[in-house]
């Protein structure tokens, strides 16, 4: 199959799998990462074709929204390697992809997440940019909400979560998830193209922040 057909082929499935999302992680959040994705390609010299085929595949088999999936198997990604093969994609261009699906997700404040190839740079840097910024305070709340987690608990503190089990553990309220990963994405960034978009948005968050703790002590 031509890489236009398996694109457009991808688009189809992940529409479909990803339409009745309420967590943040919406088909709308998938051509989001896709665009962004691209055009960081696109000024780094990423492969276009590989950058966006991950990118419209890297939610799939995310442990957050395929419960199934479990730490010990040893594919994390079944579901994806199983569509692109039906679809015949040469697999070398599978491996490429699923390895950078694999490597993709944030796994804790102290949990390193190295991504090796550009391409997947490129995808990880687009991923994390939809998670900061304006978009990344309104998908926050949504995945908190859809999760059954309070919004706000001066009570329960922040964690710097050291390993991915911990991480994954965690069911504290979403203004935490700020403190434990939002704020941090910014240094995690891959690409210079991308740093810029990082920073802006992060002084953003910084802004909602200062207010919603105003007004939540009755100051504004
Ligand atoms: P990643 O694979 O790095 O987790 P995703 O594309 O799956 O990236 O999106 C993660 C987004 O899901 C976060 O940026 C946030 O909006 C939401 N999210 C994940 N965990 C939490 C949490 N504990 N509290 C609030 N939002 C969360
Ligand atoms: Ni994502």
């Amino acid at each position: 199959m031509l890489p236009e057909k398996i694109i457009a082929a991808a688009v189809e499935f992940v529409r479909e799998r990803f339409a009745h999302d309420s967590s943040g992680h919406d088909w709308h959040h998938i051509e989001r990462v896709r665009q962004m994705a691209i055009r960081l390609a696109a000024e780094e010299g990423a492969d276009l074709y590989v950058t966006e085929l991950a990118a419209l595949m890297h939610d799939v088999d995310d442990w957050k929204l395929a419960p199934g999936a479990s730490e010990s198997d040893s594919d994390k990604t079944p579901e994806t390697r199983a569509f692109l093969t039906s679809l015949a994609v040469p697999q070398p261009v599978i491996d490429q992809v699923c390895e950078i699906i694999t490597r993709l997700s944030f796994k804790g404040a102290g949990v390193a997440t190295p991504m090796h190839s550009l391409e997947g740079q490129c995808v990880q840097d687009a991923d994390r940019l939809d998670a900061i910024g304006a978009i990344g305070v309104a998908r926050a709340f949504a995945y908190g909400g859809a999760k059954g987690r309070p919004m706000i608990d001066d009570m329960i503190t922040p964690e710097m979560h050291g390993s991915f089990e911990a991480y994954k553990k965690n069911k504290g309220p979403t203004v935490n998830h700020f403190y434990e990963k939002l704020l941090l994405l910014k240094d995690r960034i891959n690409t210079q193209s991308a740093q810029r978009i990082a920073n802006e948005r992060h002084e953003f968050m910084q802004l909602f922040l200062q207010q919603l703790s105003a007004e939540c002590r009755g100051i504004h």
